[in-house]
Protein backbone atom coordinates (compact mmCIF):
# COMPACT_ATOMS: atom_id res chain seq x y z
CA UNK A 1 0.00 0.00 0.00
CA UNK A 2 1.25 3.33 -1.15
CA UNK A 3 0.74 6.20 1.30
CA UNK A 4 0.15 9.93 0.14
CA UNK A 5 2.17 12.08 2.84
CA UNK A 6 1.44 15.64 0.99
CA UNK A 7 -0.27 18.06 3.64
CA UNK A 8 -0.88 21.63 3.68
CA UNK A 9 0.65 24.32 5.58
CA UNK A 10 0.04 28.15 5.46
CA UNK A 11 -1.59 27.55 2.19
CA UNK A 12 1.82 25.81 0.97
CA UNK A 13 1.93 22.51 -0.92
CA UNK A 14 4.13 20.20 1.25
CA UNK A 15 5.56 16.37 0.26
CA UNK A 16 5.40 16.07 3.90
CA UNK A 17 4.32 16.51 7.38
CA UNK A 18 8.06 16.44 8.24
CA UNK A 19 9.79 20.50 8.50
CA UNK A 20 12.38 21.21 9.95
CA UNK A 21 12.04 23.84 12.62
CA UNK A 22 14.43 27.02 13.39
CA UNK A 23 18.16 25.91 14.23
CA UNK A 24 21.48 26.32 13.61
CA UNK A 25 21.31 24.09 10.89
CA UNK A 26 18.21 25.60 8.46
CA UNK A 27 20.30 28.86 8.38
CA UNK A 28 23.28 27.71 6.54
CA UNK A 29 23.14 26.91 2.82
CA UNK A 30 25.08 23.40 3.18
CA UNK A 31 23.21 21.78 5.96
CA UNK A 32 19.89 23.63 4.61
CA UNK A 33 20.67 21.82 1.32
CA UNK A 34 21.38 18.50 3.59
CA UNK A 35 18.06 18.75 5.31
CA UNK A 36 16.55 19.10 2.31
CA UNK A 37 17.95 15.91 0.24
CA UNK A 38 17.23 14.03 3.72
CA UNK A 39 13.07 14.65 3.24
CA UNK A 40 12.49 18.24 5.09
CA UNK A 41 9.40 19.02 3.22
CA UNK A 42 9.72 22.65 4.07
CA UNK A 43 13.06 24.43 5.92
CA UNK A 44 11.88 27.18 8.77
CA UNK A 45 15.44 29.82 9.06
CA UNK A 46 16.75 30.46 12.37
CA UNK A 47 15.22 33.57 14.09
CA UNK A 48 16.55 37.18 13.19
CA UNK A 49 16.42 38.72 16.71
CA UNK A 50 14.44 41.98 17.42
CA UNK A 51 17.75 43.09 19.30
CA UNK A 52 20.36 42.36 16.28
CA UNK A 53 17.69 45.08 14.18
CA UNK A 54 17.44 47.83 16.62
CA UNK A 55 21.07 47.79 16.78
CA UNK A 56 21.77 48.35 14.04
CA UNK A 57 19.57 51.37 13.80
CA UNK A 58 21.54 52.53 17.10
CA UNK A 59 24.44 51.92 14.93
CA UNK A 60 23.31 54.01 11.83
CA UNK A 61 22.30 56.98 14.27
CA UNK A 62 25.57 56.86 16.25
CA UNK A 63 27.31 57.07 12.50
CA UNK A 64 24.83 60.12 11.47
CA UNK A 65 25.42 62.07 14.85
CA UNK A 66 29.40 60.81 14.78
CA UNK A 67 31.18 62.91 17.88
CA UNK A 68 28.53 62.78 20.30
CA UNK A 69 28.18 60.04 23.20
CA UNK A 70 24.62 60.83 22.84
CA UNK A 71 24.11 56.45 22.15
CA UNK A 72 27.04 55.20 24.82
CA UNK A 73 24.17 54.37 27.48
CA UNK A 74 22.23 52.33 24.57
CA UNK A 75 24.95 50.79 23.42
CA UNK A 76 25.92 49.29 26.94
CA UNK A 77 23.17 47.85 26.98
CA UNK A 78 23.42 45.17 23.87
CA UNK A 79 25.91 42.27 24.63
CA UNK A 80 28.42 41.62 22.24
CA UNK A 81 27.45 44.64 19.86
CA UNK A 82 29.96 43.37 17.33
CA UNK A 83 28.49 40.68 16.31
CA UNK A 84 25.21 42.03 15.45
CA UNK A 85 26.56 44.50 13.22
CA UNK A 86 25.15 43.71 9.78
CA UNK A 87 22.99 41.29 10.92
CA UNK A 88 20.04 42.01 8.91
CA UNK A 89 22.05 42.09 6.17
CA UNK A 90 23.65 38.73 6.53
CA UNK A 91 20.25 37.22 7.48
CA UNK A 92 18.64 38.32 4.25
CA UNK A 93 21.91 36.93 2.07
CA UNK A 94 21.64 33.64 3.05
CA UNK A 95 17.74 33.46 3.09
CA UNK A 96 18.36 34.52 -0.54
CA UNK A 97 20.87 31.85 -0.91
CA UNK A 98 18.95 29.05 0.43
CA UNK A 99 15.80 29.99 -1.21
CA UNK A 100 17.87 29.94 -4.50
CA UNK A 101 19.17 26.37 -3.74
CA UNK A 102 15.48 24.81 -2.35
CA UNK A 103 13.42 23.20 -3.96
CA UNK A 104 11.04 23.32 -1.04
CA UNK A 105 9.33 26.25 0.91
CA UNK A 106 11.59 28.83 2.97
CA UNK A 107 10.05 29.93 6.01
CA UNK A 108 11.92 33.09 7.73
CA UNK A 109 11.54 33.74 11.11
CA UNK A 110 11.89 36.46 13.01
CA UNK A 111 12.02 37.64 16.98
CA UNK A 112 10.32 40.10 18.47
CA UNK A 113 9.16 41.29 21.74
CA UNK A 114 7.74 44.60 20.48
CA UNK A 115 6.37 46.87 17.65
CA UNK A 116 9.12 49.13 16.41
CA UNK A 117 10.58 50.78 12.74
CA UNK A 118 12.37 47.21 12.46
CA UNK A 119 9.44 45.43 11.65
CA UNK A 120 9.82 46.37 8.18
CA UNK A 121 12.54 43.16 8.50
CA UNK A 122 9.58 41.24 7.79
CA UNK A 123 8.66 42.80 4.38
CA UNK A 124 12.48 42.37 3.05
CA UNK A 125 12.51 38.90 4.25
CA UNK A 126 9.21 38.50 1.68
CA UNK A 127 11.37 40.35 -0.99
CA UNK A 128 14.38 37.89 -0.43
CA UNK A 129 12.22 35.28 -1.47
CA UNK A 130 10.60 33.81 1.79
CA UNK A 131 7.88 31.61 1.24
CA UNK A 132 6.10 32.49 4.70
CA UNK A 133 7.16 34.24 7.38
CA UNK A 134 7.04 32.76 11.23
CA UNK A 135 7.34 35.24 14.07
CA UNK A 136 8.61 34.35 17.24
CA UNK A 137 7.10 35.60 19.98
CA UNK A 138 9.74 34.86 22.98
CA UNK A 139 9.18 37.31 25.99
CA UNK A 140 8.89 36.88 29.92
CA UNK A 141 6.42 39.08 31.15
CA UNK A 142 8.67 40.05 34.64
CA UNK A 143 7.47 43.56 34.64
CA UNK A 144 4.33 43.06 37.62
CA UNK A 145 3.00 46.78 36.30
CA UNK A 146 1.77 44.61 32.90
CA UNK A 147 -1.06 42.91 33.19
CA UNK A 148 -1.96 39.93 31.27
CA UNK A 149 -4.13 42.07 28.72
CA UNK A 150 -1.82 44.35 28.09
CA UNK A 151 1.23 41.86 27.30
CA UNK A 152 -1.48 40.03 25.01
CA UNK A 153 -2.54 43.51 23.25
CA UNK A 154 0.86 44.17 22.95
CA UNK A 155 1.73 41.02 21.20
CA UNK A 156 -1.60 41.10 19.15
CA UNK A 157 -0.39 45.00 18.04
CA UNK A 158 2.99 43.56 16.78
CA UNK A 159 1.34 40.80 15.09
CA UNK A 160 -1.05 43.22 13.07
CA UNK A 161 2.12 45.49 12.34
CA UNK A 162 3.57 42.32 10.68
CA UNK A 163 0.83 40.91 8.69
CA UNK A 164 0.00 44.57 7.12
CA UNK A 165 3.47 44.69 6.14
CA UNK A 166 3.62 41.33 3.83
CA UNK A 167 1.31 39.16 1.86
CA UNK A 168 3.40 36.07 2.44
CA UNK A 169 1.53 33.99 4.87
CA UNK A 170 2.17 34.68 8.46
CA UNK A 171 2.24 32.08 11.57
CA UNK A 172 3.34 32.64 14.60
CA UNK A 173 5.21 30.55 17.33
CA UNK A 174 3.72 30.80 20.92
CA UNK A 175 4.57 30.54 23.99
CA UNK A 176 2.23 28.39 25.88
CA UNK A 177 2.54 30.71 29.30
CA UNK A 178 -0.49 32.48 28.44
CA UNK A 179 -3.54 32.23 31.07
CA UNK A 180 -6.03 31.70 28.45
CA UNK A 181 -4.16 29.65 25.93
CA UNK A 182 -7.40 29.02 23.50
CA UNK A 183 -8.61 32.73 23.56
CA UNK A 184 -5.26 34.15 22.82
CA UNK A 185 -5.41 31.75 19.97
CA UNK A 186 -8.13 32.89 18.67
CA UNK A 187 -7.24 36.27 18.89
CA UNK A 188 -4.22 35.75 17.36
CA UNK A 189 -5.89 34.12 14.08
CA UNK A 190 -7.80 37.22 13.94
CA UNK A 191 -5.22 39.51 13.97
CA UNK A 192 -4.29 38.04 10.18
CA UNK A 193 -2.16 34.95 11.22
CA UNK A 194 -2.72 31.96 8.92
CA UNK A 195 -1.34 29.54 11.39
CA UNK A 196 0.12 28.97 14.70
CA UNK A 197 3.24 27.48 15.95
CA UNK A 198 3.10 25.61 19.13
CA UNK A 199 4.95 25.87 21.36
CA UNK A 200 8.07 27.87 21.78
CA UNK A 201 10.64 26.28 23.89
CA UNK A 202 11.69 28.53 26.49
CA UNK A 203 15.62 28.02 28.12
CA UNK A 204 15.61 28.33 31.49
CA UNK A 205 18.39 29.99 33.19
CA UNK A 206 20.71 28.05 35.40
CA UNK A 207 23.15 29.53 38.60
CA UNK A 208 26.83 28.80 38.37
CA UNK A 209 27.53 27.88 42.19
CA UNK A 210 31.46 28.56 42.01
CA UNK A 211 31.02 31.84 40.15
CA UNK A 212 27.46 32.57 40.93
CA UNK A 213 26.88 33.37 37.53
CA UNK A 214 23.82 33.43 36.19
CA UNK A 215 24.80 31.06 33.22
CA UNK A 216 22.77 30.41 30.16
CA UNK A 217 21.96 26.31 29.01
CA UNK A 218 20.54 25.28 26.19
CA UNK A 219 19.13 21.46 26.71
CA UNK A 220 17.74 19.39 23.58
CA UNK A 221 14.11 18.26 24.11
CA UNK A 222 13.04 14.91 25.28
CA UNK A 223 9.88 12.88 24.17
CA UNK A 224 7.72 13.71 26.92
CA UNK A 225 7.94 17.67 25.94
CA UNK A 226 5.76 16.68 23.05
CA UNK A 227 2.46 16.31 25.24
CA UNK A 228 1.81 19.85 25.60
CA UNK A 229 1.57 20.76 22.16
CA UNK A 230 -0.36 17.44 22.16
CA UNK A 231 -3.19 18.58 24.16
CA UNK A 232 -3.56 22.23 22.98
CA UNK A 233 -3.20 21.05 19.29
CA UNK A 234 -6.08 18.95 20.38
CA UNK A 235 -8.12 21.49 21.87
CA UNK A 236 -7.73 24.13 19.26
CA UNK A 237 -8.01 22.42 16.16
CA UNK A 238 -11.83 22.03 15.84
CA UNK A 239 -11.58 25.82 18.01
CA UNK A 240 -9.53 27.11 15.00
CA UNK A 241 -11.32 25.36 12.14
CA UNK A 242 -9.71 23.63 9.50
CA UNK A 243 -8.30 26.86 7.97
CA UNK A 244 -5.82 27.91 10.52
CA UNK A 245 -2.61 26.17 10.15
CA UNK A 246 -1.12 24.25 13.14
CA UNK A 247 2.49 22.84 13.56
CA UNK A 248 3.65 20.92 16.24
CA UNK A 249 7.15 21.53 17.72
CA UNK A 250 8.85 20.11 20.83
CA UNK A 251 10.25 16.13 21.36
CA UNK A 252 9.18 15.01 18.03
CA UNK A 253 11.39 12.50 17.27
CA UNK A 254 9.81 9.23 15.67
CA UNK A 255 7.21 8.47 13.34
CA UNK A 256 4.82 8.01 16.26
CA UNK A 257 5.29 11.13 17.38
CA UNK A 258 4.46 12.81 14.06
CA UNK A 259 1.61 10.48 13.75
CA UNK A 260 -0.04 12.02 17.53
CA UNK A 261 0.66 15.45 16.24
CA UNK A 262 -1.27 14.74 13.34
CA UNK A 263 -4.12 13.05 14.91
CA UNK A 264 -4.99 15.58 17.03
CA UNK A 265 -4.84 17.84 14.18
CA UNK A 266 -1.50 19.54 13.05
CA UNK A 267 -0.74 19.84 9.83
CA UNK A 268 3.20 19.96 10.55
CA UNK A 269 5.20 18.20 13.07
CA UNK A 270 8.17 20.21 12.99
CA UNK A 271 12.00 18.61 14.02
CA UNK A 272 14.81 20.22 15.09
CA UNK A 273 16.83 18.00 18.60
CA UNK A 274 16.36 15.14 17.04
CA UNK A 275 18.18 16.71 13.72
CA UNK A 276 20.96 18.06 16.13
CA UNK A 277 21.45 14.45 18.04
CA UNK A 278 21.06 12.69 15.34
CA UNK A 279 21.76 14.82 11.82
CA UNK A 280 20.21 15.57 9.04
CA UNK A 281 19.55 12.08 7.76
CA UNK A 282 17.11 11.70 10.90
CA UNK A 283 14.31 13.09 8.85
CA UNK A 284 14.76 10.46 5.97
CA UNK A 285 14.34 7.40 8.50
CA UNK A 286 11.52 8.87 10.77
CA UNK A 287 9.77 9.25 6.80
CA UNK A 288 10.24 5.88 6.09
CA UNK A 289 8.76 4.65 9.66
CA UNK A 290 6.05 7.21 8.94
CA UNK A 291 5.12 4.91 5.80
CA UNK A 292 5.62 1.84 7.39
CA UNK A 293 3.69 2.83 10.32
CA UNK A 294 0.25 4.08 8.26
CA UNK A 295 0.28 1.19 5.68
CA UNK A 296 0.12 -1.45 8.86
CA UNK A 297 -2.07 0.44 10.57
CA UNK A 298 -4.49 1.22 7.07
CA UNK A 299 -4.14 4.90 6.51
CA UNK A 300 -3.88 5.67 2.88
CA UNK A 301 -2.86 9.79 3.86
CA UNK A 302 -1.71 12.02 6.09
CA UNK A 303 -5.16 13.92 5.75
CA UNK A 304 -7.03 10.74 6.92
CA UNK A 305 -4.90 10.89 9.80
CA UNK A 306 -5.21 14.90 10.43
CA UNK A 307 -7.37 15.32 13.73
CA UNK A 308 -8.72 12.38 14.13
CA UNK A 309 -7.87 12.46 17.21
CA UNK A 310 -8.40 15.68 18.12
CA UNK A 311 -10.71 16.98 21.38
CA UNK A 312 -14.26 16.59 19.64
CA UNK A 313 -13.14 13.26 17.68
CA UNK A 314 -12.12 11.37 20.82
CA UNK A 315 -14.21 9.00 22.82
CA UNK A 316 -13.77 11.60 25.74
CA UNK A 317 -13.00 15.04 25.21
CA UNK A 318 -12.71 15.86 28.88
CA UNK A 319 -9.85 13.79 28.72
CA UNK A 320 -7.56 16.77 27.26
CA UNK A 321 -8.84 18.85 29.64
CA UNK A 322 -9.23 19.29 33.34
CA UNK A 323 -10.80 15.56 34.51
CA UNK A 324 -7.39 14.22 33.07
CA UNK A 325 -5.80 16.07 36.27
CA UNK A 326 -7.30 13.75 39.03
CA UNK A 327 -7.05 10.66 36.97
CA UNK A 328 -3.09 11.56 36.99
CA UNK A 329 -2.54 12.04 40.13
CA UNK A 330 -4.02 9.21 41.13
CA UNK A 331 -3.02 6.70 38.60
CA UNK A 332 0.24 7.30 40.20
CA UNK A 333 1.74 4.13 42.07
CA UNK A 334 4.47 3.84 44.06
CA UNK A 335 7.46 2.28 42.65
CA UNK A 336 8.65 0.58 45.88
CA UNK A 337 7.83 0.36 49.33
CA UNK A 338 8.60 3.95 50.77
CA UNK A 339 8.17 2.78 54.78
CA UNK A 340 11.67 3.47 56.31
CA UNK A 341 13.83 0.55 56.82
C1 LIG B 1 20.24 25.30 19.01
C2 LIG B 1 18.81 25.74 18.80
C3 LIG B 1 18.55 26.94 18.15
C4 LIG B 1 17.23 27.37 17.96
N1 LIG B 1 16.99 28.55 17.34
C5 LIG B 1 15.71 28.98 17.17
C6 LIG B 1 15.42 30.22 16.52
O1 LIG B 1 16.32 30.95 16.09
N2 LIG B 1 14.12 30.58 16.39
C7 LIG B 1 13.09 29.80 16.85
O2 LIG B 1 11.93 30.17 16.69
N3 LIG B 1 13.33 28.62 17.46
C8 LIG B 1 14.60 28.20 17.63
N4 LIG B 1 14.84 27.00 18.25
C9 LIG B 1 13.70 26.20 18.70
C10 LIG B 1 13.36 25.09 17.70
O3 LIG B 1 12.98 25.63 16.46
C11 LIG B 1 12.24 24.19 18.23
O4 LIG B 1 11.02 24.91 18.26
C12 LIG B 1 12.51 23.66 19.61
O5 LIG B 1 13.84 23.18 19.73
C13 LIG B 1 11.56 22.51 19.96
O6 LIG B 1 11.62 21.49 18.99
P1 LIG B 1 12.47 20.13 19.19
O7 LIG B 1 11.93 19.45 20.38
O8 LIG B 1 12.27 19.37 17.92
O9 LIG B 1 13.90 20.56 19.39
C14 LIG B 1 16.15 26.57 18.43
C15 LIG B 1 16.43 25.35 19.07
C16 LIG B 1 17.73 24.93 19.27
C17 LIG B 1 17.98 23.62 19.96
Amino acid sequence: MTVDLRTRYLGLDLRSPIVASASPLTGEPASARLLEQAGAAAIVLPSLFEEEVVFEEVEINRSLEAGTNSFAEALDYFPNIQSFAGAGDRYLARLRQIKAQSAVPVIASLNATSTGGWVRYAKLMEDAGADALELNLYHVAANPARSAADVEAADLALIAAVRSSVSIPLAVKLSPYYSSMANVARHVIDAGADGLVLFNRFYQPDLDLDTLEVVARLDLSQPWELRLPLRWIAILRPELGPDASLAATSGIGSATDVVKALMVGADVAMMTSAILRHGPDKIRTVEASLRTWMAENEYESVSQLRGSASSTAVEDPSAFERANYMRTLRSWSAPRDLTPA
